[in-house]
Protein backbone atom coordinates (compact mmCIF):
# COMPACT_ATOMS: atom_id res chain seq x y z
CA UNK A 1 0.00 0.00 0.00
CA UNK A 2 1.16 3.45 0.47
CA UNK A 3 0.32 6.58 3.36
CA UNK A 4 -3.49 7.42 2.30
CA UNK A 5 -5.61 9.95 3.27
CA UNK A 6 -9.78 8.42 2.99
CA UNK A 7 -11.68 11.60 3.13
CA UNK A 8 -15.84 12.47 2.94
CA UNK A 9 -16.04 14.37 -0.94
CA UNK A 10 -19.70 15.36 -0.07
CA UNK A 11 -21.67 16.17 3.67
CA UNK A 12 -20.67 12.86 5.36
CA UNK A 13 -22.27 9.18 5.06
CA UNK A 14 -20.80 8.53 2.01
CA UNK A 15 -19.81 5.05 2.47
CA UNK A 16 -16.12 5.95 3.82
CA UNK A 17 -16.45 2.54 6.28
CA UNK A 18 -16.40 0.40 3.35
CA UNK A 19 -13.78 1.98 1.51
CA UNK A 20 -11.34 1.88 4.75
CA UNK A 21 -12.65 -1.45 5.38
CA UNK A 22 -11.57 -2.60 1.91
CA UNK A 23 -8.39 -0.59 2.16
CA UNK A 24 -7.74 -1.60 5.65
CA UNK A 25 -6.80 -5.08 4.77
CA UNK A 26 -3.78 -3.70 3.21
CA UNK A 27 -2.59 -1.38 6.08
CA UNK A 28 -0.73 -1.93 9.05
CA UNK A 29 -1.67 0.98 10.56
CA UNK A 30 -5.40 2.83 10.76
CA UNK A 31 -5.82 6.35 11.91
CA UNK A 32 -8.70 8.18 12.69
CA UNK A 33 -7.98 12.02 12.33
CA UNK A 34 -10.57 14.01 14.00
CA UNK A 35 -14.41 14.13 15.16
CA UNK A 36 -15.95 12.23 17.62
CA UNK A 37 -18.85 10.08 18.70
CA UNK A 38 -20.91 12.21 16.26
CA UNK A 39 -19.60 9.70 13.14
CA UNK A 40 -21.39 6.40 12.22
CA UNK A 41 -19.26 4.18 10.08
CA UNK A 42 -21.34 0.79 8.99
CA UNK A 43 -19.09 -2.16 8.06
CA UNK A 44 -20.39 -5.59 6.71
CA UNK A 45 -17.75 -7.65 7.29
CA UNK A 46 -17.54 -11.82 7.26
CA UNK A 47 -21.55 -11.75 7.63
CA UNK A 48 -21.66 -9.37 10.36
CA UNK A 49 -22.90 -5.40 10.37
CA UNK A 50 -20.60 -3.45 12.52
CA UNK A 51 -21.47 0.17 13.66
CA UNK A 52 -18.56 2.29 14.76
CA UNK A 53 -18.93 6.08 16.28
CA UNK A 54 -15.14 6.62 17.73
CA UNK A 55 -13.30 3.85 16.88
CA UNK A 56 -11.65 2.75 13.48
CA UNK A 57 -12.96 -0.05 11.86
CA UNK A 58 -9.72 -1.69 11.14
CA UNK A 59 -9.90 -3.18 14.60
CA UNK A 60 -12.15 -6.08 12.82
CA UNK A 61 -8.66 -6.94 10.85
CA UNK A 62 -6.76 -6.44 14.16
CA UNK A 63 -4.53 -3.65 12.85
CA UNK A 64 -3.32 -1.17 14.55
CA UNK A 65 -5.87 1.28 15.56
CA UNK A 66 -5.43 4.68 16.58
CA UNK A 67 -7.59 7.25 17.47
CA UNK A 68 -5.33 10.25 17.17
CA UNK A 69 -4.71 13.98 18.92
CA UNK A 70 -7.25 16.03 16.38
CA UNK A 71 -10.24 14.07 17.80
CA UNK A 72 -12.91 14.51 20.77
CA UNK A 73 -13.27 11.65 22.85
CA UNK A 74 -16.42 11.01 24.43
CA UNK A 75 -15.14 8.20 27.13
CA UNK A 76 -18.56 6.92 28.25
CA UNK A 77 -19.29 6.47 24.05
CA UNK A 78 -16.31 4.90 23.43
CA UNK A 79 -16.04 2.40 26.19
CA UNK A 80 -19.98 1.59 25.24
CA UNK A 81 -18.19 0.98 21.86
CA UNK A 82 -15.66 -0.77 22.98
CA UNK A 83 -17.08 -3.17 25.13
CA UNK A 84 -19.53 -4.06 22.68
CA UNK A 85 -16.94 -4.81 20.10
CA UNK A 86 -14.82 -7.19 22.73
CA UNK A 87 -18.22 -9.15 23.40
CA UNK A 88 -18.55 -10.05 19.50
CA UNK A 89 -14.71 -10.92 19.60
CA UNK A 90 -12.69 -8.43 18.16
CA UNK A 91 -9.14 -7.89 19.84
CA UNK A 92 -8.59 -4.43 21.46
CA UNK A 93 -4.61 -4.96 22.01
CA UNK A 94 -3.50 -2.65 19.58
CA UNK A 95 -5.99 0.23 20.03
CA UNK A 96 -4.27 3.53 21.07
CA UNK A 97 -5.60 6.68 21.94
CA UNK A 98 -3.72 10.38 21.73
CA UNK A 99 -2.76 11.21 25.22
CA UNK A 100 -3.73 15.04 23.56
CA UNK A 101 -6.73 14.17 22.18
CA UNK A 102 -9.86 16.16 24.07
CA UNK A 103 -12.24 14.60 26.12
CA UNK A 104 -15.67 15.42 25.88
CA UNK A 105 -17.70 16.08 29.34
CA UNK A 106 -21.04 15.98 30.49
CA UNK A 107 -21.62 19.61 30.60
CA UNK A 108 -20.21 19.68 26.70
CA UNK A 109 -22.93 17.40 26.20
CA UNK A 110 -26.03 19.34 27.48
CA UNK A 111 -24.67 22.73 26.74
CA UNK A 112 -24.28 21.37 22.59
CA UNK A 113 -28.00 19.95 23.29
CA UNK A 114 -29.16 23.55 25.17
CA UNK A 115 -27.44 25.90 22.56
CA UNK A 116 -29.28 24.20 19.63
CA UNK A 117 -32.76 24.90 21.56
CA UNK A 118 -31.58 28.38 21.96
CA UNK A 119 -30.63 29.28 18.42
CA UNK A 120 -34.47 28.09 17.74
CA UNK A 121 -34.48 28.55 13.76
CA UNK A 122 -30.92 29.10 13.34
CA UNK A 123 -30.20 25.54 14.77
CA UNK A 124 -27.43 23.43 12.75
CA UNK A 125 -28.54 20.13 13.60
CA UNK A 126 -25.88 19.00 15.55
CA UNK A 127 -25.82 15.24 16.52
CA UNK A 128 -25.68 16.56 20.18
CA UNK A 129 -22.82 14.46 21.03
CA UNK A 130 -21.04 17.51 22.56
CA UNK A 131 -18.94 18.19 19.59
CA UNK A 132 -18.81 21.75 19.07
CA UNK A 133 -18.65 22.61 22.79
CA UNK A 134 -15.83 20.52 23.16
CA UNK A 135 -14.05 21.78 20.45
CA UNK A 136 -14.83 25.44 21.45
CA UNK A 137 -12.88 24.24 24.90
CA UNK A 138 -9.98 22.95 22.79
CA UNK A 139 -9.57 26.68 20.96
CA UNK A 140 -10.46 28.77 24.47
CA UNK A 141 -7.52 26.46 25.75
CA UNK A 142 -9.62 25.12 28.64
CA UNK A 143 -10.19 21.85 27.45
CA UNK A 144 -9.58 18.08 29.15
CA UNK A 145 -7.01 16.06 27.24
CA UNK A 146 -6.53 12.25 27.79
CA UNK A 147 -3.55 12.59 29.73
CA UNK A 148 -5.53 14.71 32.22
CA UNK A 149 -7.62 11.46 33.39
CA UNK A 150 -4.70 9.84 34.49
CA UNK A 151 -3.74 12.11 36.55
CA UNK A 152 -5.69 13.41 39.36
CA UNK A 153 -4.22 16.12 40.84
CA UNK A 154 -4.27 17.51 37.31
CA UNK A 155 -7.95 17.09 36.57
CA UNK A 156 -9.24 18.11 39.74
CA UNK A 157 -7.53 21.28 39.49
CA UNK A 158 -8.97 21.96 35.95
CA UNK A 159 -12.29 21.04 36.90
CA UNK A 160 -12.49 22.97 40.26
CA UNK A 161 -11.67 25.96 37.67
CA UNK A 162 -14.04 24.55 35.00
CA UNK A 163 -17.40 23.36 36.47
CA UNK A 164 -18.63 26.18 37.86
CA UNK A 165 -17.72 28.25 34.75
CA UNK A 166 -19.94 25.97 32.98
CA UNK A 167 -22.65 25.66 36.22
CA UNK A 168 -22.99 29.83 35.55
CA UNK A 169 -23.86 28.86 31.77
CA UNK A 170 -26.27 26.21 32.64
CA UNK A 171 -27.92 27.99 35.02
CA UNK A 172 -28.11 31.93 34.03
CA UNK A 173 -28.44 31.40 29.96
CA UNK A 174 -30.43 27.85 29.68
CA UNK A 175 -31.92 27.53 33.16
CA UNK A 176 -30.85 24.25 33.66
CA UNK A 177 -29.57 21.93 36.97
CA UNK A 178 -25.98 22.53 37.42
CA UNK A 179 -23.21 19.90 37.82
CA UNK A 180 -21.16 18.72 40.90
CA UNK A 181 -17.38 18.87 40.61
CA UNK A 182 -16.64 16.02 43.00
CA UNK A 183 -19.04 13.78 41.00
CA UNK A 184 -17.57 14.23 37.45
CA UNK A 185 -14.02 14.19 39.03
CA UNK A 186 -14.89 10.48 40.46
CA UNK A 187 -16.61 9.34 37.22
CA UNK A 188 -13.73 10.52 34.34
CA UNK A 189 -10.87 9.42 37.26
CA UNK A 190 -12.57 5.73 36.80
CA UNK A 191 -12.76 6.40 33.03
CA UNK A 192 -9.12 7.25 33.51
CA UNK A 193 -8.28 4.03 34.86
CA UNK A 194 -9.77 2.13 32.22
CA UNK A 195 -8.44 3.73 29.32
CA UNK A 196 -5.11 4.22 30.74
CA UNK A 197 -3.59 1.21 28.93
CA UNK A 198 -4.17 2.84 25.66
CA UNK A 199 -3.13 5.91 26.06
CA UNK A 200 0.07 7.23 24.49
CA UNK A 201 1.93 9.54 22.37
CA UNK A 202 0.24 8.00 18.63
CA UNK A 203 2.56 11.10 17.29
CA UNK A 204 5.12 8.62 17.79
CA UNK A 205 3.83 5.26 16.90
CA UNK A 206 3.12 6.91 13.52
CA UNK A 207 6.87 8.19 13.24
CA UNK A 208 7.84 5.31 13.68
CA UNK A 209 5.57 3.02 11.77
CA UNK A 210 6.27 5.36 8.51
CA UNK A 211 10.41 4.56 9.00
CA UNK A 212 9.79 1.06 9.13
CA UNK A 213 8.18 1.75 5.71
CA UNK A 214 4.33 0.42 7.20
CA UNK A 215 1.73 1.17 5.62
CA UNK A 216 -0.59 3.98 6.67
CA UNK A 217 -4.90 4.51 6.35
CA UNK A 218 -6.01 8.03 7.59
CA UNK A 219 -9.64 7.59 7.93
CA UNK A 220 -11.76 11.32 7.78
CA UNK A 221 -15.35 11.19 9.25
CA UNK A 222 -17.89 13.48 8.14
CA UNK A 223 -16.98 15.30 4.90
CA UNK A 224 -15.46 17.94 3.18
CA UNK A 225 -18.76 20.09 3.06
CA UNK A 226 -18.95 19.89 6.57
CA UNK A 227 -15.38 21.06 7.55
CA UNK A 228 -14.89 23.77 9.72
CA UNK A 229 -13.21 26.22 7.13
CA UNK A 230 -14.26 24.97 4.19
CA UNK A 231 -17.69 23.51 4.40
CA UNK A 232 -21.38 25.58 4.37
CA UNK A 233 -20.86 27.47 7.60
CA UNK A 234 -22.02 27.59 10.07
CA UNK A 235 -23.74 24.31 9.31
CA UNK A 236 -20.78 22.42 9.95
CA UNK A 237 -19.12 20.35 11.99
CA UNK A 238 -16.40 21.80 14.42
CA UNK A 239 -13.08 20.20 12.84
CA UNK A 240 -11.50 19.42 9.83
CA UNK A 241 -12.40 16.08 7.94
CA UNK A 242 -10.70 17.53 4.46
CA UNK A 243 -7.65 15.93 3.65
CA UNK A 244 -5.33 18.95 5.71
CA UNK A 245 -6.68 18.07 8.62
CA UNK A 246 -5.02 14.45 8.63
CA UNK A 247 -2.03 15.76 9.28
CA UNK A 248 -2.53 18.14 11.62
CA UNK A 249 -4.99 15.58 13.45
CA UNK A 250 -2.92 12.60 13.48
CA UNK A 251 0.96 14.29 14.00
CA UNK A 252 2.02 13.92 10.77
CA UNK A 253 3.86 15.70 8.14
CA UNK A 254 1.74 16.59 4.91
CA UNK A 255 5.38 15.03 3.01
CA UNK A 256 4.55 11.60 4.04
CA UNK A 257 1.17 11.76 2.18
CA UNK A 258 1.05 9.52 -0.80
CA UNK A 259 -2.31 9.89 -2.06
CA UNK A 260 -5.49 10.88 -0.78
CA UNK A 261 -8.57 9.37 -2.13
CA UNK A 262 -12.55 11.22 -1.82
CA UNK A 263 -15.62 9.46 -1.15
CA UNK A 264 -18.47 10.34 -2.72
CA UNK A 265 -22.02 8.77 -3.12
CA UNK A 266 -23.30 8.45 -6.49
CA UNK A 267 -25.65 11.08 -5.52
CA UNK A 268 -25.97 13.27 -2.78
CA UNK A 269 -27.11 13.38 0.86
CA UNK A 270 -26.77 15.47 3.90
CA UNK A 271 -28.18 15.47 7.26
CA UNK A 272 -29.09 18.18 9.39
CA UNK A 273 -29.54 22.33 8.57
CA UNK A 274 -27.72 23.81 5.57
CA UNK A 275 -27.71 24.45 1.67
CA UNK A 276 -28.30 21.38 -0.08
CA UNK A 277 -28.58 22.93 -4.20
CA UNK A 278 -29.82 19.54 -5.48
CA UNK A 279 -32.31 18.54 -2.35
CA UNK A 280 -35.61 16.38 -4.09
CA UNK A 281 -38.25 17.29 -1.58
CA UNK A 282 -40.66 15.04 -3.54
CA UNK A 283 -41.05 11.33 -4.62
CA UNK A 284 -37.63 10.72 -6.19
CA UNK A 285 -36.39 12.25 -2.61
CA UNK A 286 -38.36 9.88 -1.31
CA UNK A 287 -37.56 7.11 -3.61
CA UNK A 288 -33.43 7.61 -3.10
CA UNK A 289 -34.42 7.82 0.88
CA UNK A 290 -35.68 4.30 0.84
CA UNK A 291 -33.70 2.52 -2.04
CA UNK A 292 -30.68 3.61 -0.41
CA UNK A 293 -31.93 3.00 3.49
CA UNK A 294 -30.45 6.95 4.21
CA UNK A 295 -31.31 7.04 7.75
CA UNK A 296 -28.60 8.58 10.18
CA UNK A 297 -26.37 6.09 12.00
CA UNK A 298 -25.74 7.88 15.26
CA UNK A 299 -29.30 9.77 15.23
CA UNK A 300 -31.43 7.68 13.00
CA UNK A 301 -32.57 11.13 11.74
CA UNK A 302 -33.83 10.15 7.73
CA UNK A 303 -31.21 12.06 5.22
CA UNK A 304 -32.01 14.76 2.77
CA UNK A 305 -31.69 13.43 -0.38
CA UNK A 306 -30.52 14.59 -4.24
CA UNK A 307 -29.34 14.45 -7.62
CA UNK A 308 -25.13 14.22 -7.49
CA UNK A 309 -23.64 17.90 -7.55
CA UNK A 310 -20.50 18.24 -9.81
CA UNK A 311 -20.33 21.48 -8.59
CA UNK A 312 -19.85 20.50 -5.03
CA UNK A 313 -17.82 17.56 -6.17
CA UNK A 314 -14.99 19.64 -8.03
CA UNK A 315 -14.88 21.95 -5.14
CA UNK A 316 -14.11 18.55 -2.98
CA UNK A 317 -11.46 17.94 -5.49
CA UNK A 318 -10.01 21.28 -4.62
CA UNK A 319 -9.98 21.32 -1.16
CA UNK A 320 -8.52 17.65 -0.75
CA UNK A 321 -6.42 17.51 -3.34
CA UNK A 322 -7.76 14.06 -4.23
CA UNK A 323 -6.33 11.77 -6.51
CA UNK A 324 -9.06 9.91 -7.16
CA UNK A 325 -13.02 8.75 -6.20
CA UNK A 326 -14.78 5.99 -4.58
CA UNK A 327 -18.46 6.39 -5.97
CA UNK A 328 -20.27 4.48 -3.52
CA UNK A 329 -24.56 3.01 -3.48
CA UNK A 330 -24.37 3.17 -7.48
CA UNK A 331 -26.94 0.22 -7.07
CA UNK A 332 -29.37 2.73 -5.21
CA UNK A 333 -29.87 4.14 -9.05
CA UNK A 334 -30.31 0.52 -10.63
CA UNK A 335 -34.05 0.99 -11.28
CA UNK A 336 -34.23 4.80 -12.30
CA UNK A 337 -35.92 5.66 -15.88
CA UNK A 338 -33.54 9.01 -15.91
CA UNK A 339 -30.78 10.18 -13.74
CA UNK A 340 -30.04 13.95 -13.15
CA UNK A 341 -26.17 15.68 -12.35
CA UNK A 342 -25.88 18.98 -11.36
CA UNK A 343 -22.99 20.43 -13.37
CA UNK A 344 -23.10 24.19 -13.05
CA UNK A 345 -25.07 26.13 -10.34
CA UNK A 346 -27.54 29.74 -11.43
CA UNK A 347 -28.02 32.39 -8.74
CA UNK A 348 -32.06 32.54 -8.88
CA UNK A 349 -31.65 36.34 -8.06
CA UNK A 350 -28.76 37.72 -10.61
CA UNK A 351 -28.72 35.18 -13.46
CA UNK A 352 -25.22 34.38 -12.91
CA UNK A 353 -23.91 30.96 -13.76
CA UNK A 354 -21.24 29.48 -11.74
CA UNK A 355 -18.92 26.01 -12.26
CA UNK A 356 -17.62 26.38 -8.93
CA UNK A 357 -19.06 26.83 -5.39
CA UNK A 358 -19.23 30.10 -5.20
CA UNK A 359 -17.52 31.72 -1.96
CA UNK A 360 -21.18 33.20 -0.61
CA UNK A 361 -22.27 31.27 2.44
CA UNK A 362 -25.57 33.66 2.94
CA UNK A 363 -26.59 33.39 -0.97
CA UNK A 364 -26.18 29.80 -0.95
CA UNK A 365 -29.67 29.00 -0.85
CA UNK A 366 -30.42 31.09 -4.44
CA UNK A 367 -28.35 28.89 -6.16
CA UNK A 368 -30.29 26.53 -8.62
CA UNK A 369 -29.16 23.32 -10.09
CA UNK A 370 -28.76 23.22 -13.81
CA UNK A 371 -29.77 19.96 -14.68
CA UNK A 372 -27.57 16.88 -17.34
CA UNK A 373 -29.91 14.26 -17.71
CA UNK A 374 -29.15 10.99 -19.09
CA UNK A 375 -30.76 7.81 -19.10
CA UNK A 376 -31.16 4.72 -16.22
CA UNK A 377 -29.64 1.52 -17.09
CA UNK A 378 -32.64 -0.18 -15.40
CA UNK A 379 -30.50 -3.54 -14.85
CA UNK A 380 -28.90 -4.85 -10.90
CA UNK A 381 -25.53 -4.06 -10.62
CA UNK A 382 -25.12 -5.30 -7.35
CA UNK A 383 -23.17 -9.13 -8.80
CA UNK A 384 -21.36 -6.48 -11.55
CA UNK A 385 -17.41 -7.37 -10.59
CA UNK A 386 -15.63 -5.24 -13.17
CA UNK A 387 -16.53 -2.63 -15.53
CA UNK A 388 -17.52 -4.64 -18.30
CA UNK A 389 -20.47 -6.51 -16.39
CA UNK A 390 -21.77 -2.69 -15.44
CA UNK A 391 -24.26 -1.66 -17.56
CA UNK A 392 -23.51 0.67 -20.86
CA UNK A 393 -25.66 3.40 -19.29
CA UNK A 394 -23.63 3.11 -16.08
CA UNK A 395 -20.67 3.18 -17.39
CA UNK A 396 -21.49 6.24 -19.27
CA UNK A 397 -22.89 7.72 -15.94
CA UNK A 398 -19.15 7.16 -14.53
CA UNK A 399 -17.83 8.49 -17.35
CA UNK A 400 -19.91 11.79 -16.65
CA UNK A 401 -18.86 11.98 -13.48
CA UNK A 402 -14.81 11.92 -14.08
CA UNK A 403 -15.18 14.27 -16.96
CA UNK A 404 -16.88 16.53 -14.08
CA UNK A 405 -14.67 16.33 -11.59
CA UNK A 406 -11.58 15.49 -13.75
CA UNK A 407 -10.46 12.77 -11.26
CA UNK A 408 -10.38 8.93 -12.14
CA UNK A 409 -13.31 6.82 -10.30
CA UNK A 410 -10.95 3.95 -9.77
CA UNK A 411 -13.71 2.36 -7.07
CA UNK A 412 -17.40 1.82 -7.82
CA UNK A 413 -19.87 0.20 -4.75
CA UNK A 414 -22.13 -1.32 -5.75
CA UNK A 415 -24.07 -2.79 -2.87
CA UNK A 416 -23.38 -3.13 1.33
CA UNK A 417 -21.07 -6.19 0.47
CA UNK A 418 -17.29 -6.09 0.55
CA UNK A 419 -17.24 -8.25 -2.47
CA UNK A 420 -20.08 -5.86 -4.11
CA UNK A 421 -17.02 -3.80 -5.56
CA UNK A 422 -16.41 -2.99 -8.50
CA UNK A 423 -12.20 -1.84 -8.85
CA UNK A 424 -11.99 0.21 -11.71
CA UNK A 425 -8.08 0.93 -11.21
CA UNK A 426 -6.01 0.28 -8.77
CA UNK A 427 -7.09 3.14 -6.36
CA UNK A 428 -3.60 3.43 -4.31
CA UNK A 429 -1.53 2.72 -7.39
CA UNK A 430 -3.32 3.29 -10.34
CA UNK A 431 -3.75 6.41 -11.95
CA UNK A 432 -4.36 9.78 -10.66
CA UNK A 433 -5.66 12.94 -10.96
CA UNK A 434 -2.84 14.86 -13.52
CA UNK A 435 -3.79 18.88 -13.17
CA UNK A 436 -4.87 18.77 -16.98
CA UNK A 437 -7.26 21.69 -17.24
CA UNK A 438 -6.73 25.55 -16.04
CA UNK A 439 -8.10 26.38 -13.12
CA UNK A 440 -11.95 27.69 -13.14
CA UNK A 441 -12.39 28.82 -9.86
CA UNK A 442 -14.99 32.03 -9.55
CA UNK A 443 -12.74 34.66 -8.19
P1 LIG B 1 -21.99 18.08 15.09
O1 LIG B 1 -20.80 17.49 14.42
O2 LIG B 1 -22.72 17.08 15.95
O3 LIG B 1 -21.69 19.35 15.81
O4 LIG B 1 -23.05 18.47 13.94
C1 LIG B 1 -22.79 19.50 13.01
C2 LIG B 1 -23.33 19.14 11.64
O5 LIG B 1 -22.60 18.04 11.11
C3 LIG B 1 -24.80 18.67 11.64
O6 LIG B 1 -25.39 19.08 10.43
C4 LIG B 1 -24.68 17.16 11.67
O7 LIG B 1 -25.84 16.54 11.14
C5 LIG B 1 -23.47 16.96 10.79
N1 LIG B 1 -22.75 15.71 11.07
C6 LIG B 1 -21.99 15.44 12.14
N2 LIG B 1 -21.47 14.20 12.06
C7 LIG B 1 -21.92 13.68 10.90
C8 LIG B 1 -21.70 12.43 10.23
O8 LIG B 1 -20.98 11.54 10.67
N3 LIG B 1 -22.33 12.29 9.04
C9 LIG B 1 -23.09 13.26 8.48
N4 LIG B 1 -23.32 14.44 9.08
C10 LIG B 1 -22.74 14.64 10.27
Amino acid sequence: MANVIVVGAQFGDEGKAKVTDLLAKNADVVVRYQGGANAGHTVVANGETYKFHLIPSGIVYNKTCILGPGMVIDPRAFLEELDGLIKRGLDDSSLKISATAHVTMPYHLTLDAAEEDKRGGNKIGTTKRGIGPTYADKCARSGIRMEDLLDKEVLKSKLEYLVPSKNVLLDRLYNLESMETEQILKEYLEYGKRLKKYVCDTSALIFEAVGQKKNILFEGAQGTLLDLDHGTYPYVTSSSPSAGGACVGAGVGPTIIDRVIGVSKAYVTRVGEGPFPTELIDKEGDRLRETGAEIGVTTGRPRRCGWFDAVLGRYSVRINGLDCLALTKLDVLDDFDEIKVCTEYKDCITGVVYKDLPSIGSRFNQMTPVYKTVKGWKKPTTDCKSVKDLPKEAREYLELIEEQLDVPVAIVSVGPKRDNTVVVEDPIHGPKRVLSKQATANV
